[in-house]
């Protein structure tokens, strides 16, 4: 199936949905969610959660036009700002023109520290855990069978020695192979149930047993060629290249910079029931491991003067478990993407990302990023200004048009519109 599905936008809820359904084979059932907006029942939230008093919506998308390593994607989004959505479409749009994404994603690899304070010789306690390697990977299978029967499992037992403002710690580390799943629990059972063999040999007082998020052994990377006329032409991407120059540089820009990649991570993450925060925390910290922030992506151009981008980032998620299982709108996600491991998941993953990247540098260095907000601000501007549904068309089709809209504006707007509407209604 291809996911350029002409005029998308344009189209009603309802038309949207049933080309979905068509692209990704849903069921009445799947098309009844999400025409009803129904998914995550109050009393499934109360199990998921603490203290669940109701649930939070957001509005799911879908990007069109993805595609990545040759396949089509319908990209389920799950975000409120608007304009995330259809730059993203649009930037995919551009990238087909050279024929799209190339993604790749590591083995599912997590760490898990253990903590280890008071050591008297951590170096020599290091080579003693280290001698026991195998046996402590065993103990750690040991808790997920399952895990190792589908190919996954601890891998292997290193450490470091840190210097902290507390003293020397001993850091043992164990890698796990945690397959399609994000793998917190499966990582942190696992650090806690050697946790005790790892005090007993390395001498010293374990006190944390968790995994990482900066996970390293999980990167994801995409990239695409942009034709340089379909970009706006030379000056256009001379702009994104300076964009990109100036993140590099600034710590100031790179937060907004990298927070404009992550929009693309982050509606994935939250249409497929991943842990947001994990994203969040690796993400921003690679990006600063060489002491300062810099741009998780890379621009450059190519002999012909295209735009080439690629991106590397941290991608910890999952297709089971989890929210992944358990959030019914996380299950439909899943099935529109029909991605078939963590790894495929995390390289749609980082084409959103630096799709929404290069939409977000060339507004930028276009017409400024205001434009695309406008109709969706309008329209928000109007609703919280009072605007009922009888008005509000003609009140955003009328904001639409001034220069600059503010909430004094709405508000004056819909005064006029309901005053007009009263006197024709009396007439
Ligand atoms: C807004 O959500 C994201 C941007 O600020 C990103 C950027 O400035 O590159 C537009």
């Amino acid at each position: 199936m291809d996911s350029r599905i002409s005029g998308f936008h344009r189209l009603s809820r309802e038309e949207r949905i049933r080309a979905v359904a068509e692209f990704a084979g849903l069921t009445p059932g799947d098309v009844e969610m999400l025409r009803a907006g129904s998914g995550l029942t109050p009393e499934a939230a109360d199990l998921m959660s603490e203290n669940v008093i109701g649930l939070m919506q957001l509005p799911l998308g879908v990007a069109t036009n993805f595609l990545v390593n040759g396949k089509d994607y319908l990209v389920p989004m799950a975000i409120e700002e608007p304009s995330v959505i259809a730059a993203a479409s649009n930037a995919a749009r551009i990238a087909r023109l050279r024929g799209g994404f190339r993604a790749s994603a590591d083995r599912s690899v997590t760490v898990g520290q253990i903590q280890v304070t008071g050591v008297s010789d951590p170096f020599a306690a290091l080579q003693r855990v280290r001698e026991h390697g195998e046996d402590l990977l065993k103990i750690a299978n040991d808790t997920n069978p399952t895990l190792l029967k589908v190919g996954g499992g601890a891998l292997e037992l290193t450490g470091r020695v840190i210097d902290t403002e507390r003293g020397r710690m001993l850091i043992i580390e164990l890698l796990v192979d945690v397959k399609d799943a994000m793998g917190a629990n499966t990582v942190n059972t696992m650090a806690e149930e050697i946790a005790p063999y790892v005090e007993d040999l390395a001498g010293g007082r374990v006190r944390l047993r968790i995994l990482s998020n900066l996970a390293t052994h999980r990167m994801a990377r995409a990239w695409a060629t942009f034709d340089a006329e379909a970009t706006g032409g030379p000056d256009i991407v001379e702009g994104i290249l300076d964009a990109y120059a100036f993140a590099n540089a600034d710590p100031y820009r790179c937060a907004t910079h990298n927070k404009g990649v992550m929009n693309g991570v982050v509606a994935v993450a939250i249409a497929t029931g991943n842990d947001t925060r994990a994203l969040e925390a690796g993400a921003h910290t690679y990006a600063s491991l060489g002491g300062r922030c810099r741009s998780l992506t890379r621009w450059e151009t190519n002999k012909s003067g295209d735009l080439v981008g690629s991106i590397e980032i941290p991608a910890a998620v999952g297709t089971i478990g989890g929210a992944t299982s358990s959030h019914p709108i996380a299950r439909l996600s899943l099935k529109i993407l029909g991605v078939g491991s963590a790894q495929e998941l995390a390289s749609v993953m980082a084409s959103a990302a630096l799709a929404q990247n290069f939409a977000a540098l060339r507004a930028l260095v276009r017409e400024g990023i205001q434009k695309g907000h406008m109709k969706l601000h309008a329209r928000n501007l109007a609703v919280m200004a009072g605007a009922t549904p009888e008005i509000l068309d003609e009140v955003v089709g009328r904001l639409y048009k001034l220069k600059r809209i503010t909430y004094d504006d709405a508000v004056r707007i819909v005064d006029e519109v309901n005053a007009s509407r009263r006197r024709s209604g009396g007439a």
